[in-house]
């Protein structure tokens, strides 16, 4: 590999090298993918647990680019049980958006790619390994089975079409029961009363521009609940929205989910959120799970270093504090991704072993693991780390 660090670009030759070897890659991932006819077996899977709605099972997400190939999720396990909220946060860039595209199978093809792993996902009757699963199948599952709440709700909505039709659109396409045109607009109504719209019938006939960005994102919740998914995937639902209608929005889909009894994996970098609606909770960094538990096990016993940062991080209402704590050091480089532990170079508690290979995922509890060599005998080595 040629030397970038001293210049920060790559060669010629070694661009070459790169794209070539990233044409052979997506040639031959993408002729297996693209087979006319998959068999069953390829897909059909078992669940670990059938009370669990998603199970992420050592997913292997990359990115072929011609800077090289970025490890957005590399070995991520989690699942998420029926009913329940799974709160996953982690820094910008951790790998949170591509690791729900995986489940939704919308990732940018043919650059993004499922190398490795499973997503395995509960139908009630079978399951299914959503990575291996043929395009035409995986559209039916979308709407029906699972659904995503994007961040932006100005980017998912058509600006040239009014909300009704683009509900509709929704509705008929996994519409099962043969509704008919007036049964399908009522249905769209309903779902913007359901979600708090007061004006509905007047909304059904506005364009995008006409709503403020609470409604924009109360309507891409519509659309994503219209089909009453299992598996509700809220990406950042309320970063763009305001402290009270954040509130709003959230309460509404704590109320929507257990109306319709599925469970929500809800990616944000705000911890307030998670406390609030997550029974679980996914700390993910740099492309890896680094600390999973429930919300208890993650809020009182914060255990991975940077765990413990992303809490101190957070401002508390009556604690005045000089300077709020911010994490030293930023994210490797996802191209180029170290061979230890990938927050060993922020991290203020390192041991000498830490530069020895990855962690392996210590429990601490059956619901608590961590990757962290502090945990290796079961408790935290004494305080002095390396300095
Ligand atoms: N289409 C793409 N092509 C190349 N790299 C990509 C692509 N999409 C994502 N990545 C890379 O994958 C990594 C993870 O991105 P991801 O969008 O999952 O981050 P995130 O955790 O959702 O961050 P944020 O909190 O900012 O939304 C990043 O390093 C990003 O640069
Ligand atoms: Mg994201």
């Amino acid at each position: 590999m040629a030397d970038r660090s001293k210049s920060g670009y790559l060669d010629r030759k070694e661009a070459r090298r790169i794209q070539k070897e990233n044409r052979d890659t997506l040639k031959k991932l993408e002729r297996s993918r693209k087979r006319k006819k998959i068999p069953e077996s390829e897909y059909v899977t078992t669940m670990k647990d059938p009370a669990n709605a998603v199970e992420f099972d050592d997913l292997h997400t990359f990115f072929y680019t011609d800077a090289g190939v970025v490890k957005s999720v590399d070995g991520v396990s989690f699942d998420v049980p029926k009913g329940k909220v799974v709160g996953v946060v982690g820094e910008s860039g951790c790998g949170k958006s591509v690791t729900s595209l995986s489940l939704m199978q919308l990732l940018q093809r043919p650059q993004g790619q499922v190398t490795g792993g499973q997503i395995r996902l509960n139908l009630g009757d079978k399951a299914v390994d959503v990575t291996k699963m043929p395009e035409r199948e995986m559209q039916r599952l979308r709407g029906n089975y699972i659904s995503m709440i994007f961040q932006e709700p100005m980017t998912s909505l058509n600006p040239v079409f009014r909300i009704g039709a683009q509900v509709d659109e929704v509705i008929a396409l996994h519409d099962t029961k043969g509704l008919s045109k007036a049964g399908i607009a009522e249905r769209t109504i309903e779902m913007l009363d359901m979600v708090g719209i007061a004006n509905s019938k007047g909304v059904y006939s506005m364009y995008p521009h006409e709503l403020s960005g609470g409604m924009r994102q109360r309507v891409m919740i519509a659309m994503a609940l219209a089909c009453s998914p299992s598996i509700i995937i809220a990406d950042e639902p309320t970063t763009a929205l305001d402290v009270t209608i954040q509130a709003q929005i959230l309460d509404l889909l704590a109320g929507l989910k257990d109306k319709i009894n599925s469970s929500i994996m809800l990616i944000t970098h705000d911890l307030g959120v998670i406390a609030q609606m997550a029974d679980y909770v996914v700390v993910m960094y740099a492309g890896k799970v680094v600390e999973k538990g429930t919300a208890a096990d993650i809020f009182e016993h914060p255990s991975h270093p940077y765990t413990i940062g992303l809490m101190a991080s957070k401002p508390v209402v009556g604690k005045r504090a000089e300077r709020l704590y911010s994490i030293p050091g930023k994210v490797p480089n996802p191209v180029n991704m170290p061979k230890y532990c990938y927050f060993r170079d922020r991290c203020e508690k390192k041991l000498p072993g830490c530069s020895q290979g990855y962690p392996c995922e210590y429990s601490l509890s059956e619901t608590h693991k961590v990757s962290c060599r502090l945990w290796e005998n079961g408790s935290t080595a004494d305080d002095g780390g390396e300095s």
